[in-house]
């Protein structure tokens, strides 16, 4: 048997192939960023063409980089960022408008005309979702009616839909002529169009959104053997393509968290946290969506409540790129370190609204508390402690909802890298925060599912065997401490609501 399995992991920024032994641990990787397409305010595209020429290139790189041939792949898994939304023509693989990322605000008024008429109550119950312009529904119903000859298209049985791993799946498996037109139960419950209970297109909820049914990819499990990848495709061979999870459903699998009551917290460009609820589907009263945390073949769906945070990663960046304080990410650390506090300064960073537990598209980003004495290290510190305080609001809407205590956090992704963000993180929270020797746990997660449709692994007894802690950090700040800044916190976040329309 092939001695490893390989993950695509598709991203809000990059676009990495990852390949994996049967201990969990990395043999190669190879990642290419894409450009962010931002036509105007709020408005965040991705060009499709784009992210599957990356993927080709970083599946070829990694082969290469550890001389392995497609035969020594078991399986691929695929794992991706969710809600952005893809229509192309199935003809031609030409897609008909840029990828609609899932940071993009342009639905807004479709997410609140559906509340103002009354529908909200309806998609919340039976898809586990607020109304919101985060999810795929608005941005397929905003390309039906604002691009030309979609809707015919989309009639005709022409025009076809799918978030970016349906993306990749038609490509890998066809050629322009097209492939596979499938996702999985995580990707699917993130359109607004899925019945929970049902795991299906819901005929109510499409009519909500005027999204003709033929449009929508096939429903089927996160673990089972999909297809292959054609022979001439950028594997070099065919290869069994066996595992899709959205990508915070992937970490949360990568984590292990198997049993109800385990929580991962993955820091990305946006920041998500899942408690995983067993098969039950608990509906969220705070502010959390319910959604399901995988489906492994026949075996009943596990669900999930998560908490999403739309900017972590990405406020990093924005010091990098938009303000010019900081060259690269990892001078965030160094620049905070300069100060041993935020001097006073609350950076809330609701560049696209605020999501969980707010749920509240008309807000937008503000720093506040500043006096001439602020520097640029203050900023640096406060967004450190902005993505903490975000996780903040989400744990305490998590315990509410669940009640489970949180006794030990469970982190991963990029800015885990930053020690003193998490340190912070730990304060904040007034728990331990663990991170784990294979950070890439959304890849992993990816492999995990992909590997045992194959039997290359036997159960989730044996892959939790593959998890080790690397680090944790106590937390060190007081009681008074941690309930002073969270309420300054607090006051900062009303600053920024109400502000646009
Ligand atoms: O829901 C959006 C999420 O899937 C994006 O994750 O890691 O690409 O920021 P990430």
């Amino acid at each position: 048997m092939a001695d490893f399995v390989g993950a695509i992991d598709q991203g809000t920024t990059s676009t990495r192939f990852m390949i994996f032994d049967h201990s969990g641990s990395e043999v190669a990787k190879h990642q290419l960023e894409h450009e962010q397409v931002l036509p105007q305010a709020g408005w965040v595209e991705h060009n499709p063409v784009e992210i599957w020429e990356r993927t080709s290139a970083v599946i070829q790189t990694a082969l290469g980089k550890a001389r392995l041939q497609p035969s020594d792949l078991a399986a691929i898994g695929i794992t991706n960022q969710r809600e952005t939304t893809v229509v192309w023509d199935r003809n031609t693989g030409r897609p008909y408008y840029n990828a609609i990322v899932w940071q993009d605000t342009r639905t807004d008024r479709i997410a609140s005309k559906l509340e103002r008429d009354g529908k909200g109550d309806t998609i919340r119950q039976r898809a586990g979702l607020p109304p919101a312009p985060y999810f795929s529904g608005g941005k397929i119903q905003w390309i039906l009616e604002n691009v030309d000859g979609v809707r015919e298209a989309a009639e005709r049985g022409d025009a076809i839909f799918g978030n970016t791993d349906t993306w990749l799946m038609w490509h890998l498996t066809g050629g322009t002529d097209g492939g596979l037109h499938l996702t999985d139960v995580t990707n699917a419950s993130r359109t607004m169009l899925m019945d929970l209970e049902t795991l299906a297109w819901d005929d109510e909820l499409l009519s909500f959104f005027d999204i003709p049914r033929q449009m929508l990819p096939e429903i089927r499990s996160s673990s089972e053997t999909y297809g292959h990848t054609r022979a001439n495709g950028p594997a070099g061979g065919e290869v069994a393509l066996t595992g899709i999870l959205g990508d915070q459903q992937a970490a949360t699998v990568g984590q292990v968290c198997f049993a109800p009551g385990e929580a991962k917290n993955t820091y990305g460009t946006g920041n998500f946290m899942l408690i995983n609820t067993g098969t039950e589907i608990v509906r969220s009263k705070a502010g959390l969506l319910t959604t399901p945390a995988y489906k492994f073949g026949d075996a009943d769906c596990v669900y999930a409540l998560e908490g999403s945070i739309a900017v972590t990663g990405s406020a990093v960046q924005w010091l990098r790129d938009q303000l010019g304080i900081i060259s690269g990410a990892s001078q965030s650390e160094s620049l905070a370190r300069q100060v041993e506090d935020n001097g006073g300064v609350y950076f809330v960073p609701a560049f696209s609204g605020l999501f969980a537990p707010y749920w509240r598209s008309d807000a937008r980003g503000a720093i506040v508390g500043l006096s001439r004495f602020n520097t640029n290290a203050h900023l640096a510190r406060a967004t450190l402690e902005a993505i903490c305080y975000q996780s903040r609001d989400v744990t305490e809407a998590m315990e509410k909802d669940s009640g489970v205590k949180l006794e030990v956090l469970k982190v991963d992704g990029g800015v885990t890298a930053n020690e003193l963000c998490m340190q912070i993180q730990a304060d904040v929270l007034g728990v331990p925060v663990s991170r784990p020797v294979v950070a890439e746990t959304t890849a992993l997660g990816a492999a995990y599912a992909a590997g045992l449709a194959v039997g290359f692994w036997k159960d989730t007894d044996e892959l939790r065997r593959n998890w080790n802690e690397d680090k944790r950090w106590e937390p060190t700040w007081s009681e008074e401490q941690r309930s002073e800044g969270f309420g300054q916190w607090k006051k900062a976040v009303e600053r920024t609501l109400d502000w646009v329309d």
